[in-house]
């Protein structure tokens, strides 16, 4: 049964970028900063990304809530697991160069395994996002794919801000967030380990952490791979 706190939480997750756009937009109607357009820019571009947040957040509410309906029927298909992770690593090498976080990759070709279409996405687009979201600068990421008899095992460490031992407790559950001085102005809803974790639990699959606090993190799971 979901909480009732669930909803107080994803209500104000959904609340606080419109309240925030709707101040930007009565900047510009007002007309605060004058007549030119110019001025406004920055806050064009905050409400955008903000908006851009907001859309991801429902993305995953969505996705969040197919997982957890468990009459809805899933198509399975074989997912190339290796291709997923390069594109997706690719991406975020063409991204943001501002804080100089180097990405490797050890991946073994042809990995494959069965989940429904863009689950592997999802799996790997969150745990990548979160080691390169909570890195520091000049940090590394690396990926690791491989085949370990039955199963492929998947690996993404970072040299990130880490987390403590109670942190590491409350990492999967919904809307968890790390409340401390190195995560305040990092966004985030708290929904994306959540759904990795509802996803691995589907396909029997199992997941775990390695993390300490200033050092890094190191996130691996396996599944079942395709025969
Ligand atoms: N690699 C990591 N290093 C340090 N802390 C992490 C890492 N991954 C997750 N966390 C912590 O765990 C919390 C939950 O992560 P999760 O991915 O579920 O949510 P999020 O990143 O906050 O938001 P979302 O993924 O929904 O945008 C994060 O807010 C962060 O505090
Ligand atoms: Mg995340």
């Amino acid at each position: 049964m979901t909480s009732p706190h669930i909803f107080t939480v994803l209500a104000h997750d959904l609340k606080s970028p419109l309240n925030a756009v709707e101040s930007y937009l009565e900047i510009m109607q007002n007309r605060i900063m004058g007549e030119s357009l110019d001025p406004y820019m920055p806050i064009l571009e905050k409400s955008i990304a903000r908006l851009h947040q907001m859309r991801e957040l429902i993305t995953d509410v969505v996705v969040w809530s197919r997982i957890r309906d468990p009459s809805l029927s899933r198509e399975l298909a074989t997912q190339d697991v290796s291709k997923t992770a390069r594109l997706i690593l690719d991406r975020y090498r063409k991204g943001d160069m501002t804080r100089n976080i180097t990405i490797s990759d050890d991946i073994e070709d042809g990995i494959t395994c069965k989940a429904g279409s863009g689950e592997i996405d999802l799996i790997l687009g969150h745990l990548i996002d979160n080691a390169v979201k909570y890195n520091r600068n000049n940090g590394s990421v690396t990926v690791t794919v491989r085949k370990e008899g039955e199963c492929l095992t998947i690996a993404v460490a970072d040299t990130g801000i880490g987390m403590t031992a109670e942190e590491q407790s409350r990492l999967f559950q919904e809307f968890a967030r790390m409340k401390n001085d190195k995560t305040r102005n990092i966004p985030g809803t708290g929904l994306g380990l959540a759904i990795v974790k509802g996803l691995i639990e589907l396909y029997q699959g199992t997941i775990k952490v390695r993390s300490v606090p200033d050092r890094g993190t190191t996130i691996s799971l396996t599944l079942l791979s395709d025969p």
